[in-house]
């Protein structure tokens, strides 16, 4: 049994990622992720607000006339140890990198292009094997055009691109009116990889309270499908690695998106449910259903159930659309 992969150039012993999470807070988090026998793990995310925030921050500092860094933290203490900051990231990231044998990829989350480069750089000093851009970007105002939001994401990448020599993912999310052709384009910008996809955490409405509440849900299984269609269709048409995020519950869920072509599969809910051990259980279960399908290899079943290059993409959607719909009007739901 051959569970050893490629991902972006990074040889890995399997192909499930332990996507952006809490659990990878902690270098002990990680070492879990590893133990478990992950094939990568991203960091959780550095967010932009935080990189703007320690820009004030020595802003400030420098207005006060301080000279060391270190004597300013004892001068702003409860900032500095209420913030993990950008330099405890790199820390954690040097440190988590150093403990465990499988590659460590750093994570930045924001959405301009000022401001990553350096902290990109700095990742991958700390051992990064390489960055994942999380491009978490919902144009609130109506008058941004679409062409506007496809430019920041390709701004965005090539800033982050230009300053390192790691591979480059981006994760983001599906609401553009042309994903493939947004894909194609970061192709063409130099992304390494695509994680596809965000999810997004819409607020909900206390009805009782009247207040509008942030919370993150979990995901199911069913979130899945959105990602993996898209994966079937970019398989083949882009030189980017694949990486699928989203709906990874059980061990089906991994060889679900292999078969649409996804050259890693992420999980961040499963971990978070039922603990890092949790990994485990999904690479057991997978090879137990290669060997039950007679897959020796991952490489042998990876994109199987892709869109073959050469079809016409939209006609194939519209016909499994027009299907589901016949088969649910012909007998899921009826008759009544
Ligand atoms: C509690 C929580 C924290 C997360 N933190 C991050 C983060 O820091 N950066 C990021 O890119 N994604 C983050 N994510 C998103 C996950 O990495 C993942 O893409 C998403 O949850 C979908 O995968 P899943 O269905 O396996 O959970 C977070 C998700 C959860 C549930």
């Amino acid at each position: 049994m051959q569970l050893s992969t490629d991902y972006m150039g990074l040889a890995l012993r399997n192909p499930l990622v332990a996507s952006a999470s809490p659990v990878s807070k902690t270098v002990d988090g990680v070492r879990r992720l590893a133990d478990a026998g992950v094939g990568a793990v991203v960091l959780y995310s550095l967010f932009e607000e935080q990189l703007r925030r320690e820009a004030e921050l020595n802003a400030r500092l420098a207005d006060a006339g301080t000279e060391s860094f270190a004597e300013s933290l004892t001068y702003f203490p409860s900032e500095a140890e209420e913030d993990p900051g950008p330099r405890q990231y790199v820390s954690l990231l040097e440190r988590a990198a150093a403990a465990v044998e499988v590659p460590v990829i750093g994570s930045l989350n924001g959405v301009t292009p000022g401001g990553w480069a350096d902290y990109a750089r700095a990742m991958q000093d700390a051992g990064a094997a390489a960055i994942e851009l999380n491009i978490y970007y919902l144009p609130g105002d109506a008058h941004i055009s679409g062409r506007d939001v496809e430019q920041r994401h390709i701004d965005v990448l090539t800033r982050v691109r230009d300053a390192v020599s790691v591979p480059v993912a981006v994760k983001l999310g599906p609401h553009f009116s042309s994903f493939g052709e947004m894909a194609l384009r970061l192709d063409e910008a130099g992304a390494d990889g695509l994680v596809l996809f965000n999810r997004f955490l819409q607020p909900d409405i206390d009805p009782e309270s009247l207040a509008v509440v942030s919370n993150v849900e979990l995901s199911s299984p069913a979130e899945a499908r959105l990602p993996r269609t898209w994966i079937a269709l970019l398989r083949g048409r882009v030189r980017a690695a694949l990486a699928a995020t989203s709906g990874v519950e059980d061990p089906a869920d991994v060889a679900k998106y292999l078969l649409a072509g996804a050259d890693v599969v992420m999980t961040t809910s499963a971990l978070l449910r039922h603990g890092p051990a949790h990994a485990a259980v999904l690479l057991d279960g997978l090879s137990d259903w290669m060997v039950r399908q007679g897959f020796a290899t991952v490489d042998e079943l990876r994109g199987i159930l892709a869109v073959a290059p050469g079809t016409d993409e939209a006609a194939h959607e519209r016909a499994g659309y027009v299907s589901a719909l016949q088969n649910a009007n012909s007998s899921v739901y009826g008759p009544w």
